[in-house]
């Protein structure tokens, strides 16, 4: 039964996103547009049979529609419209502060700049502080079934823009790519004083999450549902005190849980882990940050308590300075009041 109070409670209160893919919150509609925009042509007559073709079996059979989503992106202006429509449907749910993952070499390996993206994306998110107060870091991320040798050099081309780019990620096929093939590289960005973080235990095995941990050091977990199988891990995360990053309805869509009473999120807030709520790639799973809430709530019969809970996590787990994460959570306090 859905349960009004509840759904008041998430609608108010102050929430960050930690796990966004920008090139995920591409919808039908405006693929469309760009794909006219920009003379692209893609293989699918109308909106309704993009929809139609976005149910999938595993992670890889959602990657190959999202790589080929992204062809309809080119100019800065297309990464200004994308990040724009993310951050307007984030203020909708009360989203105070985003960490957006893009995907840069999803757009070079295509001849698009590097700096193009970066301008895009960063133009929109500057606006979206000034204009719907929602504070943000940007987070770029290595393609992990490409070799070590392209996430150099992805990397080295981040160079000049190190001042603009808070911090490194790593994505795309889990299974097969560990983390360790990327250890040096993320050695390098650490280096250079870049936040680092990592998918891990979304369809890889609990041995990926140690490796994210010892070998690249990550300061946070991208999904980690699989962490769960291994109690010394457990007690490990929760010691260290670090957030994972966990997407409900990616999770359902790719068939990681079969059905959302299986999410992962209660049984780590039981496990005292730092589990945090977002919404991966809204676009293709079915819903922003405030559905991912809602649908988890609704089936694991989240406690107000809880809800409060893992709106806190988004705020303690982010990159943000201390202060900043205090005065957020004075916000939630007050919201928490109602
Ligand atoms: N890229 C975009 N979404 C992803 C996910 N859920 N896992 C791995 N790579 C991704
Ligand atoms: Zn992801």
């Amino acid at each position: 039964m859905p349960n009004p109070a509840r759904a008041a409670l998430i609608d108010r209160l102050p929430k960050a996103e930690l796990h966004l893919h920008i090139e995920g919150s591409l919808e039908p509609e405006l693929l469309f547009e760009l794909a006219q925009r920009n003379g692209v042509s893609i293989p699918f007559a109308n909106v309704e049979a993009v929809r139609a073709a976005y149910s999938f079996s595993n992670l890889q059979d959602f990657l190959d529609i999202y790589y080929q989503g992204m062809s309809v992106l080119l100019t800065e202006q297309d990464f200004y419209d994308l990040t724009w429509a993310y951050l307007t449907r984030a203020a909708a749910d009360t989203v105070r502060h985003v960490e957006i993952f893009f995907d840069p070499q999803g757009h070079t390996a295509r001849g698009v700049a590097f700096e193009t993206v970066l301008d895009g994306i960063e133009r929109a998110l500057i606006d979206g502080e000034a204009q719907l107060r929602i504070s943000y870091r940007i987070i770029m991320c290595f393609l992990r079934h490409l070799s070590e040798e392209d996430a150099f050099s992805t990397l080295d081309q981040a160079q000049p823009y190190l001042d603009r780019i808070h911090g490194v990620g790593l994505d795309s096929s889990e299974v097969g790519h560990p983390p360790a093939k990327f250890v040096r590289v993320f050695a390098k960005a650490r280096e250079l004083g870049l936040h680092v973080t990592a998918h891990a235990g979304e369809e890889g095995p609990p041995e990926y999450v140690y490796e994210a941990l010892d070998l690249l050091q990550v300061e946070r977990i991208d999904h980690g549902n699989r962490a769960l199988e291994d109690h010394a891990l457990v007690a490990r995360i929760a010691g260290e005190g670090l957030t994972l990053t966990v997407c409900p309805l990616s999770n359902l869509k790719l068939c990681v849980i079969k059905d959302m009473a299986d999410s992962p999120v209660k049984r780590m807030l039981d496990l005292g882990l730092k589990a945090t709520i977002n919404s991966d790639d809204p676009a293709y799973f079915g819903g922003y940050v405030g559905a991912n809430f809602r649908a988890v709530a609704e089936a694991l019969d989240l406690s107000e308590a809880e809800i409060i809970t893992l709106a806190e996590n988004s705020f303690t787990g982010s990159f943000l300075p201390v202060l900043d994460q205090a005065r957020h959570l004075a916000e939630i306090a007050e919201a928490s009041r109602g």
